[in-house]
């Protein structure tokens, strides 16, 4: 049994006692990239109550007897802490990235980290899985350096992964016109999100020996089909974009194929420097480049930043060097 089933184990097995529940969760579900953790639980909180202690690895914890049905009593703890514990966010500087998930079973919100682009490689690696390609989703806003950030995993995974931007569904230019959305480039609905879930869900199925995806070109501001050819062959196959973490129509298919998602959180002040750069390169003069990163690209920005909660690790990439496209 992995370790993630042993640490549910004592919240399925809690029954509460008398008294009025100082908190409650009603059918939570929750899983930890492939692997189900909790399965539609409902449970509630009474205050002296301890259902599960959040951290530490009861089998190393030298100081705590193992106690029978893993109801582990070490002293009272108030039910409040729990949940407090269950909605910190951790932040780690340094080290090995976690390989097993947050300590608490309860905890709803991502993890927030601070990684090198090493430590996200080999926590990229801990996800392949022998005999099942897995999926790995990366989002962030426009700009946050998801296109850079998934080139330069892929050259570290030398030759496991293959990567699939989202972009490649974007609709054509000639599309946009006829649907006035010309003006609002990158916003959800200038996307076909049924097209990248359907695809995805080929790269999932691994029928087919091989699959092409699509590529958006910056330099004709358009997709082109059948660009990128998965293989079989490829266990893990990494799709980047802005949109992979919206609970909207069409997008939630696309967000079921995906073993893990991260966010990749870049101060705004940086990631706007950086868009306003990349525009100037594709072509822009400086002017209309500031006005496209403060107009259309932050109205994205906010919509994407909105959605981060849903996913499983929020990071920050600290490479200091440029990573290089
Ligand atoms: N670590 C870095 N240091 C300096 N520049 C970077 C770094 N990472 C990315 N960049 C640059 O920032 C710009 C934005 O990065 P990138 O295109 O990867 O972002 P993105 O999240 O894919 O954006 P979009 O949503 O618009 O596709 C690019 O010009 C890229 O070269
Ligand atoms: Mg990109």
């Amino acid at each position: 049994m992995s370790g993630v089933e042993e640490e549910a184990r004592p919240l399925l097995a809690g029954v509460p006692g008398p008294g009025v529940p100082a908190a409650e969760l009603v059918s939570v579900s929750k899983a930890f990239g492939p692997t189900p953790a909790l399965s539609d639980v409902s449970l509630a909180l009474r205050p002296g109550e301890v259902l599960a202690l959040p951290g530490g690895d009861p089998a190393r914890d030298q100081d705590r007897p193992p106690c029978p049905g893993h109801q582990h009593r070490k002293r009272p703890v108030e039910p409040q802490e729990h949940v407090r514990k269950a909605h910190a966010a951790q932040t780690v500087r340094s080290g090995e990235p976690p390989m097993r998930p947050p300590s608490s079973v309860l905890a709803e919100v991502p993890q927030r980290l601070e990684l090198s682009l090493a430590q996200l490689a080999a926590r990229a690696r801990s996800l392949i899985r022998p005999g099942r390609r897995v999926i790995l989703g990366i989002t962030g806003a426009p700009g946050a350096g998801k296109s850079t950030v998934a080139g330069a995993l892929q050259r570290a995974m030398t030759g496991t992964a293959a990567v699939v931007g989202m972009d490649g569904f974007h609709l054509a230019q000639d599309e946009l016109v006829r649907l006035g959305r010309q003006d609002r480039k990158g916003a959800p609905d200038t996307f076909d999100p049924h097209g990248y879930a359907a695809l995805l869900r080929r790269l999932k199925d691994e029928r087919d020996p091989f699959v092409y995806a699509p590529v958006f070109r910056r330099d004709l501001e358009d997709p082109i089909a059948n660009h990128l050819r998965i293989d079989r062959a490829t266990p893990l196959v990494i799709t980047e974009g802005n949109y992979l973490l919206l609970d909207e129509e069409g997008w939630t298919l696309a967000r079921q194929q995906l073993d893990e998602v991260w966010f990749l959180d870049l101060p705004d002040e940086i990631r706007r420097h950086r868009l306003i750069l990349r525009h100037q390169e594709f072509g822009k003069d400086p002017e209309t480049a500031r006005r496209r990163a403060a107009g259309s690209d932050q109205d994205n920005a906010d919509i994407v930043r909105a959605t981060q909660d849903a996913a499983n690790l929020i990071v920050t990439v600290i490479d200091e060097q440029p990573i290089g496209a």
